[in-house]
């Protein structure tokens, strides 16, 4: 089974750029022509939240006219700066967000059972939240399969990344989060986004990641007075392979024209 992680699109509405500078829609298309350019194609997309920048429904409607093209399945948490019920809407037709409540998902369809937590506190402006409610929701989630290797994916990261600015905007509740996930071995990567930027750890008893985003990157900054800032470095997804007997095996697949791929024969050193 392969998997894609896509997060932080940020996608502006159509015609608008982010930060009136970037076309974060383009990049989103971007990615998506990007995922169809997979061989073998991956069995479904995670997009880990952000997927607008205001969150209203102008923004979501060009969001699926974006995501149209994608010939692969798309499962969707959403990030701070979502708005729950717009999102819901605007994907009413997807076949695994429920109809009310949380945006939580379990899909069952795989071999990996995949698990979306909704972290998005609309009263805040970037923090996430794992409330007590959320929490015994994952707990019972979690409890009610045991025996399959499963994927928990959320956006706000539950863990600090030594990110200055981002730290104090992470996920609320982490510490009783990961002592929930540290419960179920079965629970064998923790996939985040929000942070803009490839950070691994262990945490929880597992492996959490962040994935980079497909169209802005947060700068390289490990000072604590480090100032919000970003930077358009190459946007990137995260692919995730299980390989049964061994477990899950990611790779990073930036997005661009890097030419092709030049052969060289087994014969020659590299
Ligand atoms: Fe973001
Ligand atoms: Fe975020």
């Amino acid at each position: 089974m392969l998997i894609a992680q896509i997060t932080d699109a940020h996608v502006a509405g159509e015609g608008k750029l982010f930060f009136g500078r970037f076309d974060t829609g383009a990049a989103l298309a971007r990615a998506v022509a990007a995922l169809n350019a997979l061989a073998p194609r991956p069995d479904i997309v995670l997009f880990t939240g952000d997927l607008a920048d205001k969150g209203t429904p102008e923004e979501y409607a060009y969001i699926r006219r974006l995501l149209a093209p994608l010939e692969i399945p798309l499962a969707v948490v959403p990030g701070n700066h979502d708005r729950r019920e717009a999102m819901r809407q605007s994907f009413a037709d997807n076949p695994w967000l429920p109809a009310d409540g949380f945006l939580h998902q379990v899909i069952d369809d795989y071999p990996l059972r995949l698990i979306g937590l909704d972290t998005l506190d609309e009263a805040e402006f970037s923090r996430g939240l794992v409330c007590a409610e959320r929490l015994d929701w994952l707990d019972r989630q979690l409890a009610a399969d045991m025996g399959r290797p499963t994927i928990v994916f959320m956006h706000h990261p539950p863990f600090l990344t030594g990110i200055g600015h981002m730290d104090p905007i992470n996920c609320a509740g982490g510490a009783a989060l990961e002592e929930v996930i540290a419960r179920y071995p079965g629970v064998v990567r923790v996939l985040c986004g929000h942070v803009h930027r490839p950070v691994v750890l262990g945490w929880g008893g597992t492996i959490a990641s962040i994935a980079p985003g497909v169209a802005h990157q947060l700068p390289l900054d490990l000072r604590a007075e480090a100032p919000s800032a970003f930077i358009f470095e190459p946007p990137a997804f995260d692919l995730h392979l299980w390989i049964p007997g061994q477990g899950l095996t990611s790779h990073r697949h930036l997005i661009g024209d890097f030419g092709p791929a030049i052969s060289y024969s087994t014969n020659q050193p590299i």
